[in-house]
């Protein structure tokens, strides 16, 4: 049998993406030794760069786990020589066609499968795909093509980036990465879920009170006021994000582990989703804050915001899916930017226990008595379980304790980065953390019309303080529904 190859081009190879995330996760990959034996890494991009060069500024960026220093550098210098660069347009069948010959040349007569990568603005992909489909498509294995969010900005333009890229793919060539997918704690949401008994009988209207999914960051759109002005934090986390952490934590069980019968239950899920109404919104932009002798700037600091802009940099939101399972339970949603602190976290607030023979021991606070599950995806991974539990001692004090797995505690190893999965897994084909493209139709139609309105009734924002808590009016919506924002409390 002949032996194949993969060559994976990082088309935009000189971004902060490719920087940040492709070439070290690819690294991580190497060394763990997960790349197929026969691998080359090409970076392109429109600037004059040597191999050299490009090895270089890779090297910069790569770094090895805390737990596996050893042979570290050899390693990376057996990496670096498998980088090379090739310099061309991005909407160049020729230049496509100079990198097609170099990959061949590195192929040598095996299998060729060929992964690119568009690290590119999105107003690039289609060109993008057009000359690497055309010039580029690898003759006798597979072709894929990695792309991530803008999908668009609303329904119609995510259409017709869709249909753009149907032009040149099928779509079991495209593979939507939403880096969410990736992190470890949203790929363990299933296994907590489908194979614990105590959980999954519990997983509805019946014993679930609400259900919240919570992103908050402690810094600002610092420098990437350019693109976020365009899309602003309903589009650039909650319509995709926390929705798909939304999906998989509400879908009925699939089939199977098959990326097909998974997405299918997703999809549903989505589309089950009762429409936003905007009075289920609450939106917020921050504002300057002084603390001490640090001022933090104001959104519309940013020299590439428009001074009126009202693009939103929080925004909370009450949501509910209009099914069995989940009729009348609220998912809320909070994703902020410039908050007081960083974190990534799905909580679920349990109903009170019927006739708890205790209540009298939690005074009038029974709301505080209730059981809660907290996954917190970032920093600091953990599960967490609140329970009810006795003080020690000869009276009856109760209190609210945690069952906790610390994952630092538990499991004594780096995490992967998100990016390092979803790379492994399209070099292998598994298509199961990937958007398919019914998926991100149904996460725009939820959220396009609200989008639309919010924009043509140009609804101004709450503003709140940079570093702050985020405006009060999503305290207001949560208590609309009786709920308490769990991260908000005493102790979390
Ligand atoms: C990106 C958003 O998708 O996710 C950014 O565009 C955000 O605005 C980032 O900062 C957060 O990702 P992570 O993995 O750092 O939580």
């Amino acid at each position: 049998e002949k032996e194949s190859t993969v060559s994976i081009t990082v088309v935009g190879a000189s971004g902060d993406l490719a920087k940040k995330k492709i070439f070290p996760a690819l690294f991580a990959l190497y060394y763990e030794d997960c790349l197929p034996k026969h691998f080359t890494v090409f970076g392109y991009a429109r600037s004059k760069m040597s191999d050299g060069e490009l090895r270089n500024m890779v090297s910069k960026t790569l770094t090895c786990r805390i737990d596996k220093r050893e042979n570290c550098s050899e390693k990376m210098e057996q990496f670096l020589k498998r980088c090379f660069f090739h310099s061309g347009q991005y909407d160049s069948l020729d230049n496509f066609a100079e990198l097609d010959k170099k990959l061949k040349e590195h192929e040598g007569g095996r299998i060729s499968n060929r992964l690119f990568y568009l690290s590119v603005p999105p107003n690039i992909f289609i060109d993008a795909v057009r000359c690497a489909s055309s010039s580029a498509s690898s003759a006798n294995g597979w072709t894929r093509v990695i792309v991530e969010k803008p999908f668009g900005r609303d329904s119609e333009s995510s259409t017709a980036l869709t249909r753009g890229l149907k032009q040149y793919l099928v779509e079991d060539q495209i593979f939507r990465i939403d880096h969410y997918l990736g992190k470890e704690l949203v790929e363990n949401l299933s296994v907590l879920r489908f194979s614990n008994l105590i959980f999954e009988p519990l997983w509805s209207r019946q014993y679930i009170r609400n259900v919240q999914l919570i992103f908050s960051e402690d810094f600002g759109t610092e420098g990437r006021g350019g693109y976020f002005n365009n899309y602003g934090i309903i589009r650039d986390i909650m319509q995709n994000h926390l929705l798909q952490i939304l999906a998989l934590f509400a879908m009925e069980t699939p089939v199977s582990l098959d990326a097909e019968d998974i997405r299918n239950e997703k999809v549903k899920v989505l589309r089950s989703m009762k429409p936003l109404q905007l009075g289920n919104v609450v939106i917020g932009q921050y504002k300057s804050h002084t603390k001490g002798e640090i001022t933090y700037p104001a959104y519309t600091d940013d020299k590439t915001v428009p001074k009126d802009s009202l693009t939103p940099t929080f925004a909370a939101a009450a949501l509910f899916i209009d099914n069995a399972r989940w009729d009348g339970v609220p998912f809320l949603m909070k994703a902020g930017k410039a908050l007081h602190n960083k974190r990534a976290e799905i909580r679920v607030q349990f109903r009170h226990v019927p006739g708890n023979l205790y209540k009298r021991n939690f005074g009038t606070d029974l709301d505080g008595a209730t059981n809660e599950l907290v996954i917190r995806v970032q920093p600091d991974e953990a599960i967490y379980l609140k329970i009810n539990n006795k003080v020690p001692g000869l009276g009856m004090r109760l209190d609210r304790s945690n069952l906790n797995l610390h994952y630092a505690a538990r499991y004594a190893k780096e995490i992967p980065d998100a990016y390092e999965r979803l790379l492994l897994d399209a070099i292998e084909g598994e298509r199961r953390l990937f958007i398919r493209s019914d998926e991100l139709d149904a996460a725009w139609e939820l959220f396009t019309p609200l989008l639309k309105e919010l924009e043509e009734k140009k609804i101004i924002p709450e503003y709140y303080p940079y570093g702050s808590r985020g405006p009060v009016g999503a305290h207001y919506l949560a208590a609309r529904y009786n709920v308490r924002w769990g991260d908000l409390g005493a102790e979390h």
